[in-house]
């Protein structure tokens, strides 16, 4: 057993090795049981590994590292960050009579959105914002947007200029909001941008361009010093983390962009999933599930990647979304007191929309040596009004995943050869190159449609996966020192090539070669 604050590494837990001899004993095989309906949606999880023994072993494994206890902790707002002391609440924000402050700050938010569109008011918005401030906006207008809008959103992200120039170019700026998104305020690449923006609302004549900027933060204060008026600096917590920013007033975006409905209808999704996840059963309970299926693809067979197979064209943004949720929060490789995990953690995470991914990437995922568990999203119903459209994309994917799952033999592959008249030895020579081994995991998600009620609730559901995963594993899905590390040195070289510092005889010699190359090309 082991304390959830300072838990143990895996290796060294009984119900782990009990874990791991129960999924080397357990196969794949379709259940109906291993359907589970949620709010929202239906997660499949018949093509994964399966076994009385490994559910057991799943359940006691769960309880040495006090599932019960550390689930409640988190959604009740408990310390679940402890290297940055912070909680990861952001379920309080989706709640359905959200407490005090939060439930001001939607309600400033609803007002100034209903003043807009009463005024017919900024035909035109900018959303800048990186990462968690970025990508769940994207998302959203992206999934509900997609057949048109009366504002035009842009979303300006990089810190490469030509981001930020073709996000304004052709926009007429007097009816421009500018919409700065960042959880720090201290974002190179936003504050960056944001000043672009300013600097060419002042040159479109723009009297006071500050009216045309709206932030969204942890720290007001910095954005009303930067200049934003306070009625339009609209705050969120400390104890939500950027990548779970989605839920609190960045949403701003996509509430302009399409309607206030939208965003209430992934809260209440959302919330319902956060309901769905505090009290179903373990073995009914789908983040659970899915987080343990997770746990056996990555640590126990060894699969170092998770593809992310959206069968929806409006939900190209979830792969990077779900990238960032995962990558950010499980790529960590020691405990929350420091020792080395053990075992593989969070797998990389990659994707495209089918059918595109199948004439991209698919190839690999059938016959590549390595292979990856596959995510399948999908909804039954479309909003469009060609049916056979929908009946083809619903097709390809339960086709890829059947494929994946039960690949082909050498025989079968022998018996189409052969029927399509080749001979004997040809057959022979051909059959080896159309076998697929079968086997790959997957999980498919099947939305009844793409409502916001949906996206909500398979958003959350991916979030509390990757909690469930964290705590298995013992490290913290909450913080990302590693790319706080990153920012640091980017700052250091900026100063050093614009010339400000001198080059640090630190660095290695490679990175200090093309910095002198590039401070001289800058010169020229
Ligand atoms: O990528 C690192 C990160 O800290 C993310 O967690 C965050 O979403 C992003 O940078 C942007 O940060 P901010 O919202 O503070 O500008």
């Amino acid at each position: 057993m082991s304390d959830n604050n300072n838990p143990l590494p895996l290796p060294s837990l009984p119900e782990w090795r009990n874990f791991v001899a129960a999924t080397q004993q357990s196969a794949i095989s379709f259940d109906r049981a291993r359907i589970i309906d949620t709010p929202g949606l239906q997660l499949d999880i018949s093509a994964q590994r399966h076994s009385p023994e490994l559910t057991a072993a799943a359940q006691a494994l769960l309880d040495a590292r006090n599932f019960d206890a550390m689930r409640r902790h988190l959604l009740e707002g408990g310390i679940v960050n402890p290297s940055e002391k912070r909680a990861a609440w952001h379920s309080a924000l989706r709640a359905a009579a959200p407490v005090g402050p939060i439930n001001a700050e939607r309600q400033r938010m609803n007002e100034f959105i209903r003043k807009a569109d009463s005024e017919r008011r900024w035909r035109n918005i900018v959303h800048i914002g990186i990462g968690g401030s970025d990508w769940g906006v994207r998302l959203a207008v992206g999934a509900f947007g997609y057949a048109g809008m009366w504002r035009q959103v842009r979303f300006v992200a990089n810190i490469d200029g030509h981001a930020i120039e073709g996000g304004l170019a052709g926009l007429d700026l007097r009816d421009t909001l500018i919409v700065m998104a960042s959880k720090s305020f201290t974002t190179a690449e936003t504050l960056e941008n944001g000043l672009r923006a300013l600097e060419r609302l002042r040159a479109a004549g723009v009297e006071d361009p500050y009216q045309h900027v709206v932030a969204i933060t942890a720290r007001p204060e910095t954005a009303r010093d930067w200049g934003i008026p306070a009625s339009h600096v609209f705050r969120l917590w400390d104890w939500v983390g950027g990548r779970f920013s989605l839920w609190s007033s960045v949403s701003l975006t996509t509430a302009l962009a399409i309607n206030s409905d939208v965003v209430a209808g992934m809260l209440a999704g959302a919330t319902a999933m956060d309901h769905h996840f505090a009290n179903a059963p373990i073995e009914k309970n789908a983040p659970v599930q899915m987080a343990l299926s997770g746990v056996v693809n990555r640590s126990v067979l060894g699969y170092g990647s998770l593809n992310i197979a959206p069968y929806d064209f409006r939900l190209a943004a979830l792969v990077p979304y779900i990238q960032q949720l995962e990558m950010e929060s499980l790529g960590k490789s020691v405990t929350l007191d420091g020792q080395p995990v053990g075992v593989p953690t969070g797998p990389a995470v990659w994707g495209m929309p089918g059918t595109d991914a199948q004439h991209t990437f698919f190839q690999w995922l059938h016959q590549g040596s390595d292979g990856a568990p596959v995510d399948f999203i999908v909804c039954q119903n479309a909003d469009h009004q060609w049916r056979n459209h929908h009946e083809s994309l619903l097709a390809n994917c339960l086709a890829q995943r059947e494929a994946l799952l039960e690949g082909k033999s050498h025989s079968h592959a022998m018996m189409e050869c052969l029927s399509a008249g080749m001979s004997h030895d040809e057959a022979e020579a051909l059959a080896l190159h159309r076998t697929h081994p079968g086997g790959r995991p997957s999980n498919l998600i099947v939305l009844p449609r793409l409502s916001p009620y949906a996206l909500g609730s398979l958003l959350a559901l991916y979030e509390h996966k990757i909690f469930v995963q964290g705590l298995i594993w013992g490290i913290n899905p909450f913080d990302q020192w590693g790319v706080e590390y990153g920012k640091v040195l980017a700052t250091g070289i900026t100063r050093e090539l614009n010339g400000d510092i001198p080059v640090d005889a630190a660095h290695d010699a490679s990175t200090r070669h093309w910095i002198e190359q590039f401070r001289n090309d800058s010169a020229k």
